[in-house]
């Protein structure tokens, strides 16, 4: 097969047979299921890596990532390059409706100011989801007498925990945060940093973030009260979504709470979960 060099010197295209090759190691690393048709995505997400290692073609990249050396110093950039980051504050808003309606009073009423309430943001990306929480979850606190959390923010991607533990944004991107919030949660950036906001070190210490593969084994010391897991799954194909919301049923505590993303469903699994809104569930 004839192939067209690019600038930098990379061969266009990736082979079919490079592609299951790469695409079934994917599925088995991190559960991303690619079909056929997003091996130009894949192309053109590997081109910039290709040009970064400095290598000719895909062959070459198969060659190196399947080698001892790759396997040991490729992967994590491979799953950079893989993952789908898309994430904003606020983002799906009746989820933080619903959790300040219904999620907290209840978990007061339950649980009452004893236990603090353990939240897991699941798949957190570059931080908007557990930035977001933090907010709404210390205005919470500011009117609730006694409650207490805990934010836990889990991503496989470095790159993307990097970003967020950082805490830095365009100003731009918190545009949707109200007046009142940013005031009281994030700074504004001067001279060299404008155009750029900063959670305050207060609200970034309420997050741990930890890097966690949805496919290796977890398990938390205490239960969760509840797991935010939203867009996500949607990656996944239905065996591994069905594998990973029963080890998150096994992470809640009786009565806590998941809320996946609104285009995600759990329509016919069989898993101990009631729902209580649009894409939110009780654990049984
Ligand atoms: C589209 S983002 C969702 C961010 C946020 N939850 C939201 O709804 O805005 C999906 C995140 O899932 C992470 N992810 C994908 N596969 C994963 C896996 N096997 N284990 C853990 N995280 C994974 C990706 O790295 C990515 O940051």
């Amino acid at each position: 097969m004839a192939r067209a060099e690019a600038p930098g010197g990379v061969r266009q295209t990736l082979a079919d047979r490079e592609f299951k090759q790469l695409a079934e190691f994917i599925y088995a690393e991190c559960g991303i299921k690619l079909p056929q048709a997003k091996k130009t995505m894949l192309e053109a997400r590997l081109h910039k890596r290709l040009r970064e290692l400095d290598m000719p073609d895909y062959a070459s990249y198969c060659q190196y990532l399947f080698s001892p050396l790759g396997q040991e110093r490729e992967l994590i950039s491979l799953i950079d390059v893989v993952t789908t980051n898309t994430t904003e504050f606020f983002r799906e808003p009746k989820h933080f409706e619903v959790l300040c309606a219904k999620v907290l009073p209840g978990h007061m009423r339950r649980v009452g100011p004893a236990q603090p309430l353990r939240l897991w943001s699941a798949g957190c990306s570059t931080g908007e989801e557990p930035y977001t929480l933090a907010m709404v979850l210390s205005e919470h606190a500011s009117q609730t007498p006694g409650f207490r959390f805990s934010i836990l923010a889990t991503d496989i991607s470095t790159r993307v925990l990097e970003r967020a533990m950082r805490g830095i944004y365009p100003a731009e991107r918190a545009d949707c945060i109200s007046m009142d919030l940013k005031k009281r949660y994030m700074l504004r950036g001067k001279n060299r940093c404008s155009g750029l906001v900063r959670f305050t070190r207060d609200v970034r210490a309420l997050i741990d973030f930890q890097r966690m593969n949805f496919m290796e084994e977890f398990s938390f010391q205490k239960r969760m009260h509840v797991i935010f897991c939203r867009n996500v799954i949607i990656y996944f194909d239905r065996q591994t979504q069905h594998g990973l919301l029963s080890r998150f049923c096994q992470c809640l505590e009786s009565g806590g709470h998941l809320f996946i993303g609104h285009s995600e469903s759990i329509t016919g699994m069989d898993l101990p979960l009631e729902q209580v809104a649009p894409t939110v569930y009780r654990r049984v």
